[in-house]
């Protein structure tokens, strides 16, 4: 395309989808029907020798919508317990179902929306653009490697187009999502983005409400950030996210790079 031919109808439709979702990444959930004012979140308890995530399992009741899922006690297990899965209209058009990856008995664990395009093709998630700065996070950031962490998605199965996922396909897919974070057990959750933190924590609070708060998801902490596709776009956030994974880092007892080692 030359400077000055208009641009197609999909550089204009992923232009406004990018700009849309810059929108709810900075708090915006759509347009406003009323004035009404946006709850704020409930900081979690400060105290994090309170939680005690081995002390509770996560309820059955979230794995119960498939018989024989909460029998799953391996990620293998899980992952066979998914298998060619067709539970939902995503199936069709995948090219790999993207489950996770990392550590199995991690500590910390990174739960995204659902895989893009790069994702789709690998079958792994957070390998695209986004990836690799998720990467740079965890490994320039917190100094530990990416296999250190468990990393996956609250959908596993590419909304095409990049598409939002829909609300029938995170049910379909969230039981899956919950058996991973009970067989990991990590001490810490961090959520990626306004998606994936609502669909985990069942809110509407937008993410610049949440981020940096520690929340609570069944015993476990939950630290809701930034994406790393949003800070992509804003590399002026990036600070913002730093602070709170410095938080995780301190509740995880673990050194705190003395330049903050942010990825830039
Ligand atoms: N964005 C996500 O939320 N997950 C991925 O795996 C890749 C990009």
């Amino acid at each position: 395309m030359d400077a000055s031919s208009p641009p197609d109808r999909r550089t204009i439709v992923a232009t406004i989808r990018d700009y849309v979702e810059q929108l709810r990444e900075e708090g915006m959930e759509g347009l406003p029907a009323s004035a009404s004012p946006t709850p704020r979140a409930t900081p979690a308890a400060s105290a994090p020798a309170s939680i005690k995530p081995d002390a509770a399992p996560i309820p059955s009741e979230l794995f119960s919508k498939y018989p024989g899922l909460e029998k799953t006690s391996t990620l293998d297990e899980l992952r066979e317990f998914i298998g060619d899965c067709q539970r939902c209209k995503l199936a069709p058009r995948r090219t790999n179902l993207v489950f996770g990856v990392g550590n199995p008995n991690a500590q910390l664990m990174f739960v995204g929306e659902g895989p893009g395009a790069d994702e789709d093709a690998r079958g792994e998630p957070f390998v695209g653009r986004a990836g690799q700065l998720l990467t740079d996070i965890i490994e320039r950031g917190m100094g530990i490697s990416r296999a250190d962490v468990y990393i996956c998605n609250v959908i596993k199965c590419r909304p095409p187009d990049n598409r939002n996922p829909e609300p029938d396909e995170v049910a379909a897919c969230e039981p899956f999502l919950f058996r991973q974070i009970d067989i990991v057990r990590p001490r810490a959750i961090v959520g990626l983005g306004t998606f994936a933190v609502q669909a985990v924590l069942k809110v509407k609070i937008p993410i610049s409400k949440l981020r940096g708060n520690w929340q609570d998801f069944r015993g476990i902490r939950f630290m809701p950030t930034f994406h790393p596709a949003y800070l992509l776009r804003t590399p002026g956030d990036k600070r913002l996210v730093w602070a709170d994974i410095q938080e995780v880092m301190k509740y995880l007892g673990m050194p705190i790079p003395r330049r903050g080692g942010s990825a830039s």
